[in-house]
């Protein structure tokens, strides 16, 4: 693959390929930051099973001493292998990093789908819940699995300082209202704690950001029923996980859906989906959910006009130019797709 390094005036970022179809719109989300004139040094690093591949680590030391020194990171999608006894690399990045918020931006990117004029923005938790896997079995008689049992951890901290991160981010972006999602009614300590936090911090906004709540049920029908009734959603770990699917449903599908993970001590950016190995290297894959991440990079860093410059491209690619890969009806190739968008964004 094609990357670029530079000299000074550079943003130095670690760049991790990735495993299946990772390195295809890596590839291509390079060459279209190249094109906007994205000022990234990039620090190439493995992970996934070219890690494995290259020192029997899915997660190498070089890789996470590169995100500890950059604070940067865009990465495809690495495989976790089943069996082996590896955890899985992305809870471990999560964890290491503390990278508390996962930002999932839902947007409509091509008309005439079930929905119009989407615009939705999940916060979810990252590093609490039931994602703790504090998990047993308790044997009776001959059945090893007779009983599950499961712990969630909540903190107080922590459910403040994810709705705090909802709120300034929808000050940041004009947004006008968080709605607040959870299950208190059942699980009364450990969502209760979220939901009672989250109310604290509300009250901060009062007058600037409205706040509602949402049991997580209810509120799945009605992201169905009428989408647009909400703008930022903010919720627990296991609920953030559905609902940024359910929300990325709503745009056509994981091509799209971008994700952006954020701590203190670093931010990675990477599309939802996964290494999708059943379409690798046939260049079949839609690089616009990591080239959508790419946006929320630039974002993170200030570089705004970039962000936008790269939204509109990808808007005119999709909708004038009508390339499209095969997820979204096109007959586009991942290159012809990123070819159309370097040509939009060089004016040519
Ligand atoms: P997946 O997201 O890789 O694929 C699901 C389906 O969506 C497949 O049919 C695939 O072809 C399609 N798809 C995914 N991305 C696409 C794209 N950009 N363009 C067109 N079609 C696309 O999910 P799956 O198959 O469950 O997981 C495969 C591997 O990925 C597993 O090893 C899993 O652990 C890993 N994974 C990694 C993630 C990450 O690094 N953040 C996230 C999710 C899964
Ligand atoms: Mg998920």
């Amino acid at each position: 693959m094609s990357v670029s390094t530079h000299g000074t005036n550079k943003i130095p970022a670690t760049l991790i390929p990735g495993d299946g179809i990772g390195p295809e719109i890596v590839d291509a989300v390079v060459k279209v930051l190249d094109a906007l004139g994205a000022p990234f040094d990039w620090d190439l690093q493995q992970g996934g099973l070219a890690g494995i591949a290259a020192g029997g680590d899915p997660l190498p030391q070089a890789t996470l001493d590169s995100i500890r020194r950059n604070k940067l990171a865009l990465k495809g999608p690495l495989t976790t292998p089943i069996g082996g006894g590896y955890r899985s690399v992305n809870v471990r990045l999560r964890e290491e990093f503390q990278l508390y918020a996962n930002l999932r931006p839902a947007h409509t990117l091509v008309p005439g789908g079930r929905f119009e004029n989407i615009d939705l923005i999940l916060v979810r938790e990252n590093l609490e819940g039931l994602y703790v896997a504090f998990e047993h079995y308790i044997p009776i008689g001959d059945d090893p699995h007779a009983v599950a049992i499961s712990s969630g951890v909540n903190t107080r901290d922590g459910s403040r300082r994810i709705v705090r991160y909802a709120f300034e981010h929808a000050v940041k972006l004009g947004r006008k209202k968080v709605t607040l999602v959870h299950k208190a009614n059942v699980l009364k300590a450990l969502t209760g704690v979220f939901l009672e936090a989250g109310q604290q911090i509300a009250k901060e906004y009062e007058g600037r950001i409205e706040c509602d709540e949402r049991i997580v049920d209810a509120c799945a029908m009605q992201l169905v029923l009428n989408p647009w009734q909400f703008d930022v959603i903010v919720t627990t770990n296991l609920f953030g996980d559905i609902l940024s699917d359910l929300i990325a449903g709503l745009v056509g599908g994981l091509g799209a859906a971008p994700g952006a993970n954020i701590g203190a001590q670093a931010a990675i950016f990477e599309a939802v989906h996964g290494s999708a190995p059943d379409i690798a290297g046939k260049g079949l894959a839609n690089p616009t959910a990591l080239l959508l991440a790419a946006g929320l990079m630039l974002d993170h860093v200030g570089l705004v006009d970039h962000a936008r410059h790269l939204r509109t491209a990808i808007d005119l690619v999709l909708n004038e130019d009508k390339v499209r890969t095969g997820d979204l009806g096109g007959k586009a190739s991942t290159g012809d797709f990123a070819l159309a968008l370097v040509q939009r964004i060089s004016g040519a």
